[in-house]
C-alpha cells in the first residue's frame, strides 16, 4: 500500500491531509483530524539515559513537556552504566509523566494513544518505558504506537516545518551516525552508517581524555558540546594533523574510531612535551577540538556528498525537493551544521536543521513520530493481547540496508573544500 500525503492550506497554516493509494484506488485515510479537533499523543522516551515525555498534537504544537536527564550522574563516571540508568529511569519515570500531564495542563483521558520508544537502545532502559507505557496503556485504555528512535530522530523536524518525502537524513549521536532516504513515516533506506564508533563516542571519549570536564564551563555539559565551545576559542586549528577516515572506499560509510585514536595520539605527545600531570589540561586543547571538529566535518561531507550523487544519479529525490534532514545530538553542533550548509549550498540541497534542544533524546520526537504515525493510520496498536506481546530491540536498523547498492555504484570521491574561519561567521 503507497500512502500519497496531500497538504491543503488552512487558515494559513498547514493541516495534513493523508489519503492511501490502495490499488490505484484512493479512499480516505481513517484518521482525520481537523485544526480544531486535532489528534493528541503522548510521546514516552527511555531508549539511554534520558527519561522524555511529551504530549503533542497534530498541529504539531507541543502541549507540555518533562525530561529527566541523567547527564550529571554519567558524566563523571566517563560513561552510561546500563543497570544506573535503568534504575534512574524507574526512579523518575513517574514523576516525569506528572510533570508532563501537569505542563501540557491534560488530562490523560483526553490523549488518543500513547507513543513509546520499542527500538533500538540500551535493552535495560527500553523495557522501562515499555512497561509503564504498557501500564498506561491497559489502565486508560488507550492504543500503543511503537516507535523506532532513530526513524523518530529523523522526523522530528517535519514538526515545525513542511518538509516533502522523499528526502534525505543525516542521523548523528552518540549511538548512531547514519545516511538515510526517508521515503515515507514508516519507509526509509539506510544509504551509510558507522563501522566502529559514532561521532558522539568519540567526541565524549576525546572530552574525556582532554580532561574537559575539569574546566569549569564544560563540568555539566556533553562532551560533544564541550568539544564545540573549546573548538571556537582555537587560534590555530590546523596546529594538529587529523586523517580523512574512509577516502578509498567508495561508499557512504563512516568510521570514527581512527579519529578517536589520533587524538589520543597528539593528547599524549602533548602531555609528554608539557610534563602533564593529574588535572592538568595541555596547552594546545582549543586547537585540538577545532581539528578534530574539522576531521570530523571532512570526513561527514566526503560521504554525503556521494549520497546525494547516489539519490541524483537513481532519481530518488525529485529536483524540486533536494533536502537534506540533519538530526541527532551531534547535529546541535553549530560547526558542524555550519559545514553542512555550505555543502547543501554548493550541492543544490537546501538544509534544515532539527532544532538544537530536539536534536537530543526528547520526549517531542517520540510524541511527533505517533502523530505522523496516527495521522497516517499505520501501526496503531490496539488490541490487548497484541499490545501485551509487543516487546523491546536493543539492536535494529532505520530500514532497508542498501549500503551495498551505494557501494556497487562506484562514485568517486568528491573534494570539498572548507576552512575553519568560514564556520564561525
Ligand atoms: O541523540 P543523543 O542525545 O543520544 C543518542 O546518542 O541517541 O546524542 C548524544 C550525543 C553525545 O555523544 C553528545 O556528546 C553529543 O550527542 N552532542 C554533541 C553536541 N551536543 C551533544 N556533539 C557535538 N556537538 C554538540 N553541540
Ligand atoms: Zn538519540
Amino acid at each position: 500500500m503507497t500512502q500519497v500525503y496531500k497538504f491543503i492550506r488552512f487558515s494559513n497554516k498547514f493541516v495534513k491531509q493523508h489519503y492511501y493509494n490502495q490499488c490505484s484506488n484512493i479512499v480516505t485515510k481513517l484518521n482525520f483530524s481537523s485544526k480544531n479537533n486535532p489528534a493528541i499523543i503522548l510521546g514516552i522516551e527511555t531508549s539511554c539515559d534520558d527519561t522524555g515525555m511529551a504530549i503533542v498534537d497534530s498541529n504539531g504544537k507541543i502541549l507540555g513537556e518533562a525530561l529527566n536527564s541523567q547527564l550529571h550522574v554519567h558524566l563523571p563516571e566517563g560513561g552510561i552504566d546500563p543497570a544506573v540508568a535503568r534504575d534512574l529511569h524507574l526512579q523518575n519515570i513517574e514523576s516525569v509523566y506528572q510533570e508532563c500531564l501537569k505542563s501540557a495542563n491534560i488530562d490523560i483521558n483526553n490523549v488518543d494513544a500513547i507513543a513509546i520508544t520499542l527500538e533500538p537502545g540500551l535493552p535495560l532502559s527500553l523495557v522501562v518505558g515499555k512497561n509503564f507505557s504498557l501500564k498506561l496503556s491497559s489502565k486508560y485504555n488507550k492504543p500503543i504506537i511503537p516507535v523506532h528512535h532513530m526513524q523518530a530522530h529523523a522526523l522530528t523536524a517535519r514538526l515545525n516545518e513542511k518538509v516533502n518525502f522523499p528526502f534525505l537524513v543525516l542521523l548523528m549521536s552518540g549511538g548512531h551516525c547514519s545516511i538515510v532516504l526517508a521515503q515515507s513515516v514508516n519507509q526509509f533506506k539506510l544509504l551509510g552508517e558507522t563501522i566502529d564508533a559514532t561521532p558522539g563516542q568519540c567526541f565524549d571519549k576525546v572530552a574525556r581524555r582532554l580532561k574537559l570536564i575539569n574546566i569549569f564551563e564544560y563540568s555539566n555539559i556533553s562532551g560533544g558540546k564541550a568539544i564545540e565551545l573549546a573548538a571556537m576559542k582555537a587560534d590555530n586549528p590546523d596546529q594538529f594533523h587529523f586523517p580523512t577516515p574512509l577516502v578509498h572506499f567508495r561508499n557512504c560509510n563512516f568510521s570514527f574510531s581512527c579519529l578517536t585514536s589520533s587524538s589520543t595520539y597528539h593528547i599524549d605527545k602533548e602531555e609528554d612535551k608539557y610534563n602533564i600531570i593529574l588535572d592538568e589540561i595541555i596547552p594546545g586543547v582549543n586547537n585540538l577540538c577545532a581539528g578534530l571538529i574539522m576531521a570530523t566535518i571532512k570526513h561527514i561531507c566526503t560521504r554525503l556528498e556521494r549520497a546525494m550523487q547516489f539519490v541524483e544519479n537513481e532519481k530518488l529525490i525529485p529536483e524540486n525537493n533536494k533536502i537534506l534532514i540533519i538530526s541527532g545530538g551531534v547535529a546541535s553542533n553549530n560547526l558542524i551544521a555550519k559545514a553542512l550548509d555550505i555543502l547543501c549550498l554548493e550541492r543544490g540541497f537546501k538544509l534544515i536543521r532539527t532544532p538544537p534542544n530536539l536534536c537530543t533524546d526528547n520526549g517531542v520526537m517520540i510524541a511527533w513520530n505517533g502523530i505522523e504515525k496516527y495521522m497516517a493510520n499505520i501501526e496503531i496498536i490496539r488490541n490487548r493481547d497484541e499490545i501485551n506481546k509487543l516487546d523491546i530491540k536493543g539492536k535494529s536498523l532505520i530500514g532497508e540496508d542498501w549500503c551495498d547498492i551505494v557501494k556497487s555504484k562506484n562514485i568517486e570521491r568528491y573534494r570539498f573544500k572548507i576552512k575553519f574561519n568560514n564556520l564561525l561567521s
